[in-house]
């Protein structure tokens, strides 16, 4: 089978009806931005089941505009934590109490782009248009509860929210929380993939004592805008989330809507993006709200910069310097952590393995900002370990070897929409 096939029929096997699985063993549920990325690849062979994949997401939206990251439409007993240790949602939807980050508006801007080259905006229209104000919910609902302090970046209050669950960049920030409350709990992530892939049992600790945190505060987003004893300014969600306000804008403006929220958003991330500047690593990093500390780390996401639109000479410069120093490093771009680092492992999960969907949005944005050769790289390498192994969770920047889960969803629709 050649692999645009193996994409497509992964993409079928995984797919639940109107939403798809990231992987059937180990995330049995709907994923948020799991599915934005997913609703890409459904959009190069089936137009109509890519739209329906994003509708569903929101479908799960509450009142107040926040989108789950976890929508638990049937019972599986074989992830933890699901929806009874959650005890969130709405309307009778189970959800978790956390979001992910926001990649929805770029990928329905895609989406909407790809419906008008092919001749059908008249029969999409009405549904990017009711995308449209969700999404514009959603985005203000992060604006409120997720930048208390108003900087124009995105807070995370819990390590999965940023989707980089294990990253280093959350171990200072993470040490203030206790665990000691947390009670004997059963894993079942190690029970499908080996332990040496996963976060360790002190990060799951403290990923346990924020479920139960937000679950005491009845999942009330402003209450624990201010009490989370974790936020984070995460220069992955903040780059993002400028990016998909731009998009967001563009659409907008396309579709005939008042924008004008939209571009005051963006104003506000463009004033506020270069608290995430680390002067003394001379990188983008997250950065602690609570202790005020920069992370120090270079990870993947200080490459998406790009992506999100910066363009500032200086900053660029030393940024393409830490690109161009890690690719001597490793053979396949782009590791989540700097190889240099102590730290860096390459099969453990956000601490080395490089992510087809973090390497699509990198090199979408070295293209658009003209660094060609560095884009090819990113693709290429991308392509390359697609092609040896088959389309895993993650992969060794070191030896392209398939880490996390296989078959995996969103890896599948990266290889349709962008590096196939
Ligand atoms: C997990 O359970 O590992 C997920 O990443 C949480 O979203």
């Amino acid at each position: 089978m050649d692999l645009n096939e193996a994409a497509r029929a992964t993409l079928r096997a995984n797919d639940r009806g109107g939403y798809t699985v990231p992987n059937g063993q180990v995330y049995p549920f709907q994923w948020n931005w799991d599915s934005a990325f997913v609703a890409l690849g459904f959009d190069t062979f089936d137009r109509d089941r890519a739209w329906a994949e994003v509708e569903t997401l929101f479908e799960a939206q509450w009142s107040d505009g926040f989108v789950p990251h976890i929508i638990f439409w049937v019972d599986d007993a074989g992830y933890f934590p699901g929806p009874d240790v959650w005890a969130a949602g709405e309307n009778g939807i189970r959800t978790s109490g956390i979001t992910q980050p926001p990649v929805a508006a770029t990928v329905v801007r895609m989406l909407w782009d790809s419906a008008v080259a092919a001749g059908q905006a008249d029969t999409f229209r009405p549904r990017a248009e009711k995308l449209f104000d969700q999404l514009l919910a959603w985005h203000r609902w992060f604006a409120t509860h997720r930048d208390p302090e108003g900087r124009g970046v995105v807070v995370a209050v819990h390590p999965w929210e940023t989707g980089r669950d294990n990253s280093p960049e959350w171990d200072a920030p993470g040490e203030p929380i206790d665990v000691s409350g947390v009670g004997a709990y059963t894993r079942r992530d190690t029970g499908h993939l080996d332990a040496k892939m996963r976060p360790t049992k002190l990060e799951y600790d403290r990923y346990l004592a924020l479920v139960q945190y937000g679950r005491a505060q009845g999942w009330e987003h402003h209450k624990i805008a201010v009490g989370s004893p974790f936020k984070v300014a995460d220069v992955g969600m903040s780059m993002m989330m400028m990016r998909a306000n731009r998009d967001l804008a563009a659409l907008g403006t396309l579709l005939g809507k008042d924008v004008s929220a939209v571009d005051r958003l963006i104003e506000r991330a463009e004033d506020g993006i270069d608290w995430l500047w680390d002067a003394d690593r001379q990188s983008w990093c997250s950065r602690d709200l609570i202790s005020g500390k920069s992370s120090g780390f270079v990870t993947s996401a200080s490459f998406l910069s790009f992506y999100a639109g910066i363009r500032d000479a200086t900053k660029d410069a030393a940024t393409l310097a830490h690109f161009d120093r890690i690719g001597k490093v490793v053979k396949y771009m782009v590791p989540s952590l700097d190889p240099e680092d102590p730290g860096f492992q390459m099969v453990r999960y956000w601490r080395g393995p490089v992510w087809a969907v973090v390497n699509t949005m990198i090199g979408i944005g070295l293209a658009e900002a003209g660094h060609d050769v560095r884009a090819k790289r990113v693709k290429g390498d991308t392509r390359t370990m697609m092609n040896q192994t088959g389309f895993f969770e993650a992969y060794s920047p070191v030896d392209g070897t398939g880490s996390g889960g296989d078959d995996f969803s969103w890896t599948a629709a990266m290889w349709l929409a962008w590096a196939g």
